[in-house]
């Protein structure tokens, strides 16, 4: 069955690709060698990987235009529907540094929004996210917590670490990286999603202020309005947020 929308992005991204082959002149070796490189992508489970790299914060500020509100940016591969659902502490393991995770979430009036549906996630001490590798169920490093009455969530969880693109393995996109001259490492940063019925659901990420790698992202998703001091209470950090979420447009 045939389908416009489809027919109508497809066809345009078909036609923006043969420009540039033209505009280039790109050889059938060149071609060839590309196609390479994007199979061998895929054997190596990185298609996600490659195609978030370069293509979801544009989608996030497409999305932006039909919302106010806290700024949508990348989820990136490694969102699991499903993560546990926690009232006070998302489960970490191995040597990790707490992080007290806090959370208002409010529509565009101000006013508070309880029983949002928050779900947390980020990379353990190895720069890895649970579920995506054997050794680290998803129960770890992600969960799902509910706003209270005031709108608030305050979870504990665990300082995130950079997550490199260019793996140890070195897989086909740390690979392209590498090829046009840029660096693979993603700053530090805390990724939630937010859901509540009648409203827009508000994908994000909270970024540190002063850390490594943060005017240097391979995925062009930080931003100011996203970076955030971090506090410090009985001695430990403590991220504060305060998230807007709009409704759903009639
Ligand atoms: C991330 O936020 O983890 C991510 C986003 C895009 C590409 C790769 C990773
Ligand atoms: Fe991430």
């Amino acid at each position: 069955m045939s389908n416009e929308r489809v027919k109508t992005v497809v066809e345009d991204i078909v036609d923006a690709v043969c420009d540039v082959f033209r505009k280039h002149e790109v050889t059938f070796d060149e071609y060839r060698a590309g196609f390479m490189h994007l199979i061998d992508t895929g054997e190596n489970h990185e298609i996600g990987l490659l195609l978030d790299m370069f293509f979801n914060q544009t989608i996030c500020d497409i999305e932006m235009k039909d919302r106010q509100g806290t700024r949508s940016n990348v989820e990136g591969p490694y969102f699991l529907e499903g993560a546990p659902l926690v009232t006070d502490e998302v489960k970490v393991c191995g040597d990790t540094e707490p992080l007290l995770i806090r959370g208002v979430v409010k529509d565009i009036k101000g006013n508070p929004i309880p029983d949002a549906e928050v779900d947390l996630w980020w990379a353990n001490p190895e720069g890895k996210y649970s579920g995506y590798t054997d050794d680290l169920p998803m129960e770890y490093f992600r969960g799902k917590v509910n706003t209270d009455a005031e709108g608030k969530y305050c979870v504990m969880g665990s300082m995130p670490m950079e997550y490199s693109i260019a793996t140890e393995q070195h897989g086909p996109t740390g690979e392209l990286i590498e090829m046009l001259g840029g660096q693979g490492v993603r700053t530090k940063h805390i990724h939630q999603k937010y859901r509540k019925a009648g409203y827009q659901t508000l994908t994000t990420q909270a970024y540190f202020s002063g850390a490594a790698y943060l005017d240097e992202d391979p995925v062009k998703a930080v931003f100011e309005d996203l970076t955030y001091d971090l506090k410090e209470e009985d001695g430990r950090p403590v991220l504060d947020l305060e998230i807007v979420i709009d409704v759903v447009k009639a």
